[in-house]
């Protein structure tokens, strides 16, 4: 509860966490049987705050698609010393910020960095081939998103260990806050990164490339407002770090669970793309987001009041028996896994899901075909937190 009121000035997804306050912790390790109580229980489980949870596919497919539900309640605008980024905005100012950044991530976009990608995974391999046993978060989870993301904003190589180290302390709020000391490390690296991107911007003005960045002051003024840019770039900065990680490292860590499914990906590479679909699905990165309701409405017959929360838990729909088969089983040749909900839904889903997508497969691949006899060397270390799972360590062995 510290953690959180504390979070409430630090930034966005802290005080959006903050209204999930779900006492999952008992089920860090493994959250997936609480998930399965919480939908027996009914469509929705009224929490202690007096909002709702709901661990249902439809439902949770319904409230992230409607008109009536917003990220805020119905026109409250984000408070001044808010993340002003979109991710936490209804529109129309969501759409239009949303539609400046959205072509960074077009298919073609993503073909032309397909290369590049490749070319930083082979290089990461290369570092840790031959060392017979070796950690695969700090080899390969953690380094190929912030290398990619930093490389599409086109922060230039002398800063990237800096906006690393300030990306990685604010980004580390979204695993909750642990103590006021480190809600004000966190506040620090926001100020510092900040002002590192007003540089940046700064030298995009004067010397224009192709990139992000440069986009972004390309319509200063009018598409977006002088203090809306760094937040964006923040956003996409985070959203770069923290999540496609942990999809690299849940899907190694479930591949390695199940030998058999292994097996399956290095008779055949090119499921590799399948082997990232069944980890978004069986085991997300992030693991629940939360709408307001704008209206007073029923759903599943359940009355909803306007102003109340929806806790989704993604986790938990993604594992939903009306959905899915055999829902707790991780079968890359599974049929029906495309309705996951681990990029959300609606006008909020994933923005960066293309470049997520692009860097677990081509990272699944290559240690398929590198080191087909992967096997554990050592108990996996998750993140301690309920918002975002993944592990931080997973000791591998190149057997
Ligand atoms: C939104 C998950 C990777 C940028 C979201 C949302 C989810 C999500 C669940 C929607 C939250 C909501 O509906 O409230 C993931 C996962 C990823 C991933 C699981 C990796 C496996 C990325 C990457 C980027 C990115 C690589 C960018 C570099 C964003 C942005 C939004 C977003 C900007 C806000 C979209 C909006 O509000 O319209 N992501 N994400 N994400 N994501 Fe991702």
């Amino acid at each position: 509860l510290y953690g959180e009121r504390a979070g409430l000035v630090v930034d966005g997804y802290v005080r959006r966490n903050a209204f999930a306050r779900l006492q999952l912790a008992p089920g860090r390790d493994d959250p997936y049987p609480i998930y399965e109580q919480i939908r027996a229980h009914g469509p929705f489980l009224a929490t202690p705050q007096g909002n709702l949870t709901t661990a249902d596919h439809a439902i949770c497919k319904e409230v992230l698609r409607s008109r009536r539900f917003g990220v805020q309640p119905e026109g409250q605008e984000p408070p001044a010393d808010f993340d002003l980024s979109f991710l936490d905005r209804n529109p129309p100012d969501h759409t239009r910020l949303r539609r400046l950044v959205a072509p960074a991530f077009s298919p073609r976009r993503m073909t032309d960095f397909r290369a590049a990608v490749e070319k930083t995974v082979g290089g990461l391999l290369d570092d840790v081939d031959g060392q017979g046993t070796f950690d695969l978060v700090p080899a390969l989870a953690s380094p190929l998103p912030i290398a990619m993301i930093t490389d599409l904003l086109g922060i230039p190589d002398a800063d990237h260990a800096t906006f690393t180290r300030y990306g990685m302390a604010l980004g580390s709020a979204l695993s909750g806050l642990r103590s006021l000391r480190h809600a004000q490390e966190v506040m620090t690296a926001g100020r510092d990164l900040d002002l590192m991107f007003d540089q940046l911007f700064e030298l995009r003005r004067r010397e224009p490339r192709d990139d992000l960045i440069t986009a972004l002051v390309a319509a200063e003024g009018e598409q977006v407002r002088p203090d809306e840019m760094a937040p964006l770039c923040a956003l996409l900065l985070i959203a770069g770090f923290e999540t496609t990680v942990n999809l690299i490292g849940n899907a190694v860590n479930a591949l390695l669970d199940h030998p058999d499914q292994w097996s399956l990906l290095v008779a055949d590479p090119n499921l590799a793309g399948a082997a990232v679909q069944e980890t978004l699905r069986y085991d997300p990165p992030v693991h629940r987001t939360a709408r307001a309701s704008w209206d007073d409405v029923e759903i599943a017959g359940h009355a909803v009041r306007r102003g109340q929360w929806i806790n989704v838990l993604i986790g938990g729909a993604n594992r939903d028996p009306a959905v899915f088969r055999d829902p707790h089983t991780f079968d890359l040749t599974r049929t029906d896994g495309a309705d996951h909900l681990a990029f959300s839904s609606g006008i909020h889903h994933c923005v960066g899901r293309p470049l997520a997508e692009l860097e677990a497969t081509v990272a699944l691949r290559a240690l398929a075909e590198r080191m087909p006899g992967l096997r554990r060397a050592g108990a996996v270390r998750r993140r301690n937190a309920t918002l975002i799972r993944g592990p931080l360590s997973l000791p591998v062995r190149v057997g």
